[in-house]
């Protein structure tokens, strides 16, 4: 764990949106130094409601150690086209996901550095016990997560900055896990977005179908698959408790009925590529 208290130089481009808010509400509760920047006036006037004052973007970024781009994934080579050159020597631009950078998208200069990072959002399992943090499902406000973070630098100076800042903007922070670039594609979209969110969106649906096409009372049916769905998860993940013999049969049964064969090609590196290109809206990647 990082225990530095040096302050840095911090440029949030995109403020005014949704993780450009979220992360200058806590950079607000730092000793950082901190410049905001936003290109749309809805944005601008969410800054300014928040008490916070507008720099513009070349001015916002001069001098800063670090710039963090809350801009949309579609919005990042251009942004980057347009930043990168107006930074000082060592500086590191953060990405909030590893998209565009994986993609080789991203602007780059040999002495600027780039880094991405990714919060994991609080666990499951987290022992929560305010309100507060039984609230904050997304993270960043009161319930503790980890985070996991990329650079592309040897340098522990420049590691320290990165990690400093994604404990600031995602706090509170336990861990910060540090992998590729690539890893960080790997986890997300392929491990926690085509995987995990699409799992929880497929059991939002199958509660659709027994209460709307089977005719299961609705307060009946979400009972049971929200008190379910945390055994699944505490057995499948933590191996809280084996799940029955009956319950294992019926499993048997779900994956020959649901689940491809060879689902797990989601991994490959062309596969990364095709889900990437989609969501990027490229017809493909080429690094
Ligand atoms: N929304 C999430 O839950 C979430 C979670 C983790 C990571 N991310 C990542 O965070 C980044 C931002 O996503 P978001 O959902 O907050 O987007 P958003 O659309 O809510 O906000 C983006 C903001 O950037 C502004 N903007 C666009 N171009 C700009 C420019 N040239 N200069 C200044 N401001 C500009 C827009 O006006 C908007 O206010 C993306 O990389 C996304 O993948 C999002």
């Amino acid at each position: 764990m990082t225990t530095t208290t040096q302050t840095y130089s911090i440029a949030v481009i995109g403020a005014g949106g949704k993780m450009g808010t979220r992360v200058s509400d806590n950079l607000v509760k730092t000793d950082h130094t901190v410049f905001y920047s936003e290109s749309s006036p809805a944005g601008q006037e969410r800054i300014r409601a928040a008490g916070r004052k507008l720099t513009d973007t070349p001015e916002a970024v001069r001098d800063a150690d670090i710039v963090v781009l809350a801009v949309p994934d579609l919005a990042l080579a251009a942004v980057t086209a347009d930043i990168v050159p107006q930074l000082k020597p060592g500086a590191i631009v953060l990405t909030l996901d590893p998209a565009a950078a994986y993609a080789g998208l991203l602007a780059t200069r040999d002495d600027v550095v780039q880094a991405v990072a990714h919060p994991c959002h609080p666990s499951i399992f987290l022992q929560r016990t305010t309100p507060e943090e039984y609230a904050d499902t997304f993270g960043g406000i009161a319930a503790p997560q980890d985070a996991i973070a990329a650079i592309e630098s040897d340098d522990p100076a420049k590691r320290e900055i990165v990690e400093a800042t994604v404990r600031a903007i995602y706090a509170p922070v336990v861990d910060v896990h540090w992998v590729t670039i690539k890893q960080l594609a790997q986890l997300e979209p392929t491990l926690v977005e085509t995987i995990a969110c699409m799992i929880g969106d497929l059991l939002k649906e199958a509660l659709d179908e027994a209460v709307d096409t089977m005719g299961v009372p609705e307060p009946a049916a979400r009972a049971i698959l929200l008190g379910h769905t945390q055994v699944a998860l505490a057995n499948g993940l933590r191996g809280d408790n084996p799940f029955s013999d009956a319950c294992l049969i019926a499993m048997e049964y779900g994956r020959e009925a649901i689940i491809k064969d060879d689902w797990k090609r989601v991994f490959r590196d062309d596969e990364l590529d095709k889900n990437l290109a989609r969501m990027l809206h490229l017809e493909a990647i080429e690094r």
